[in-house]
């Protein structure tokens, strides 16, 4: 067994906290920087619920340099870090480019200085689908252009890995993959942990689980005029435990040297495309509710469709997602009724 340490920054996050459940599981030790902004940190205990160890958590905002700093000189043992933390919001980021240019890239700037200081040479960077925003050609392959018309989230995303590749490259020692995520839904199967919803989801999955348990009295579909089969957008859903897996596989390529370029894109999602309606059936299906939806129009800024090529992830990292679309959806309404039921 393994006892790397491991820095995990938003680790009390939703996907943080998935792959710290599976660091642990794996031999590995977590220490979880957070700075509770959209998370609670009895999020610890569901971790420990599942593992039967609780991980080191500390209080942090990666924005402020000096405490960072502080942080790095208490911790000597780490190996590597992933870096989550960030905000998400796109509509959040439309509004107040500011608030989401500051918080992630700065904090990214201030980790990224940190790690050179301290040299630890290996960093997994959560990046998105959004860079692709609505690519010409599908699926989307890792080579598949940038566009510029995403939103100032987007922007912060595809800013990150153009400061990531720089950094890496001027520096010889450091290592870095970055993960661009389809669309992570569902729980981890003991319902322990699972999307905290703070503020009134603006994602497909939540939106439906809530309206299904009664807390909101319908949701709206964004549009059925789209070209595609049914007029609904078109997303490619990944189980959030199979996105965990991939962060273990990432920094097994990273700790054992198999990476030997320096920084490395991955997609991660499933391969495949769902449309909103097909979501919606199989939600009713898996729940037995009838969905209370209205038919609204277009929200500006979505993509029609997109779908990944994870044939790099499945051949360089080893990595391919397992669950089927009805085992998120049934995680993320069991979640949902653990949760209101806690
Ligand atoms: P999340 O909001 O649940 O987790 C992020 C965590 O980071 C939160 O716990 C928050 O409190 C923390 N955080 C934010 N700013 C911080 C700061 N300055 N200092 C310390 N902690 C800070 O989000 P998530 O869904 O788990 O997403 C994790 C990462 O994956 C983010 O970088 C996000 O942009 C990226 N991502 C998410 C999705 C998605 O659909 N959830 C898709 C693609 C990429
Ligand atoms: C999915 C589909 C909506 C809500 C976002 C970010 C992306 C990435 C993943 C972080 C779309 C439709 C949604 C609703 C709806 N996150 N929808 N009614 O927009 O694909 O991706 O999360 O990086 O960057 O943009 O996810 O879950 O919001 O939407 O009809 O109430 O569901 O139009 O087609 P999206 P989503």
């Amino acid at each position: 067994m393994t006892q790397e340490h491991i820095l995990v920054t938003g680790g009390a996050g939703y996907i943080g906290s998935h792959t710290v459940v599976e660091l642990l599981n794996n031999g590995y030790e977590a220490i979880v920087v957070d700075d509770l902004s959209n998370s609670e940190v009895h999020v610890m205990e569901g971790i420990e619920k599942i593992t039967g160890k609780r991980p080191i958590f500390e209080k942090l905002d990666l924005k402020n340099r000096q405490a960072l700093s502080a942080f790095f000189q208490n911790h000597a043992n780490i190996k590597a870090v992933i870096h989550f933390a960030a905000f998400k919001s796109v509509r959040e980021s439309v509004d107040n480019p500011l608030k989401y240019y500051r918080n992630n890239v700065l904090s990214l700037i201030n980790l990224l200085e940190e790690m050179v200081i301290n040299r630890i040479s290996h960093l997994v960077f959560s990046s998105s689908c959004t860079v692709y925003g609505q690519p010409d050609e599908l699926p989307v392959t890792e080579k598949s252009p940038f566009k510029s018309n995403t939103s100032p989230y987007g922007k912060t995303k595809q800013i990150s890995e153009s400061i990531i590749r720089d950094v890496v490259q001027a520096t010889p020692s450091l290592q870095a993959l970055s993960l661009r995520y389809f669309n992570p839904i569902g729980a981890h199967e003991t319902s322990f942990i699972g999307e905290l919803p703070l503020g009134l989801p603006n994602n497909l999955v939540p939106s439906i689980t809530q309206t299904a348990v009664g807390v909101r009295h319908c949701f709206d579909v964004y549009g059925d005029d789209y070209d595609t089969p049914d007029g609904t957008c078109i997303r490619d859903y990944l189980h959030v435990v199979d996105l965990a897996n991939a962060h273990l596989r990432a920094i097994h390529r990273l700790v054992t040297g198999e990476n030997q370029a320096g920084f490395e894109v991955f997609n991660l999602g499933t391969g495949k495309g769902y449309s909103v309606r097909e979501v919606i059936r199989l939600f009713e299906k898996v729940s037995g509710i009838a969905l209370n939806y209205r038919i609204k129009k277009q929200r500006p800024g979505d993509a029609e469709q997109i779908w990944s090529d994870t044939s790099f992830a499945n051949q360089v990292l080893g990595w391919k997602a397992k669950r089927s679309l009805e085992e998120m959806l049934r995680s993320a309404w069991r979640w949902e009724q653990n949760y209101r039921n806690r």
